[in-house]
């Protein structure tokens, strides 16, 4: 029994608790030596037998030591009780915030541009993206290689794609050739072949233009259509349902001083044709193309023009949401931009 005993114990039961990493097996290494029949323990218990000036000297290191193993271990099961797995489930932690999403700026203006007619009688009617030669064009009075057809810059369909539409449809619009429409007029026509006078109808919808991309154009875009018909609809009427539609959309603040201004314009499909601007900043934006329905079209859609008679419009929806919210460029609301959406 000397010191070197007791300096091995040390040195190998403070590495022992060191490599230790579960609390079962650190009992096992405290009865391994502080245990009845421990090492440690062992010593202590042979103190009696040896001479009084060793018993002093090796019974106080021994007993030193048996403090510094009982802290080691004591230290190590405090460890074990703090180790909180890093799967654990904490609930005293603050949830995390799932961020909401909101309406698109394109989706709040059409909203509100669809509550303002449905308010003044209209109904809200769609139609096909994917039209053909006939109803996009020719029944709009836009006969084939007519140069009104240049205004409107075509996305045509192959064919050979092998679309299978319209089958329903009389022969004549079966064969024609498919494209993306360029605007929302063709739903006048499918409206008015299933629906008889009078009605007043909005068309919003998506449509296509193939043309080169800058601050003011897209390839595709969102117009809103209208369209009244009865016995005795005029221009008049659409003077009145127009104003009432921007007052109500630019709300009280600006109400009385909206000006208007309604210049002669052409459309195929109207006579007479008419643009309307209104005067926003000192500065007159055109918003509304318009006019009362050709008597072509309305033959084309077997109504008797000389019994009926209405106006048609066709608004672009990202015209007005561009002047609602300031927006300064018409790429923007495509551009995926969270920091743009993110604004609205
Ligand atoms: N369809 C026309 C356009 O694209 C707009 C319009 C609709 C004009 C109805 C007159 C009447 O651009």
């Amino acid at each position: 029994m000397d010191y070197n005993e007791l300096e091995e114990i040390k040195k190998s039961a403070s590495k022992e608790i060191q490599e230790i990493s579960d609390a079962n097996s650190l009992e096992l290494l405290r009865i391994k030596y502080l245990g009845r029949k421990g090492k440690l323990t062992e010593i202590l218990r042979s103190l009696k037998d040896l001479p009084d000036d060793q018993k002093r000297e090796i019974g106080s290191q021994a007993n030193k030591l048996k403090k510094e193993l009982d802290n080691l271990l004591m230290q190590k099961l405090q460890d074990f009780k703090n180790y909180k797995p890093k799967s654990s489930f904490d609930v005293s932690i603050p949830g995390k915030k799932i961020p909401l999403g909101h309406l698109h700026p394109l989706t709040k203006t059409e909203q509100k541009i669809q509550s303002i007619f449905t308010s003044m009688g209209f109904s809200i009617v769609s139609g096909p993206e994917i039209e053909n030669d006939y109803y996009n064009f020719d029944a709009l009075n836009i006969p084939p290689n007519h140069p009104a057809r240049d205004a409107w810059n075509t996305f045509w369909i192959k064919r050979d794609t092998n679309i299978q539409m319209y089958t329903n449809d009389a022969n004549r619009k079966n064969d024609q050739r498919l494209l993306l429409r360029t605007h929302t007029s063709p739903v006048q026509i499918r409206y008015m072949e299933a629906h008889h006078p009078p009605f007043q109808i909005i068309v919003p919808g998506r449509v296509f233009r193939y043309e080169a991309t800058d601050a003011s154009h897209e390839i595709n875009f969102h117009q809103v259509e209208g369209l009244m018909v009865g016995k005795d609809v005029s221009l008049a009427n659409f003077k009145f349902i127009v104003e009432e539609f921007f007052k109500k959309l630019f709300g009280s603040s600006v109400k009385n001083r909206i000006q208007f201004r309604f210049r002669p314009s052409y459309f195929p499909f109207v006579e007479p044709g008419v643009e309307v601007d209104i005067l926003l900043k000192n500065k007159w934006l055109e918003v509304i193309g318009a006019g009362m329905v050709h008597p072509r079209v309305f033959e084309a859609a077997h109504y008797n023009p000389r019994e009926w008679q209405g106006f048609a419009f066709g608004l672009g929806l990202e015209r007005i949401a561009m002047i609602e919210y300031n927006i300064p460029d018409i790429r923007l609301f495509y551009s995926s931009d969270l920091r743009f959406i993110r604004q609205f």
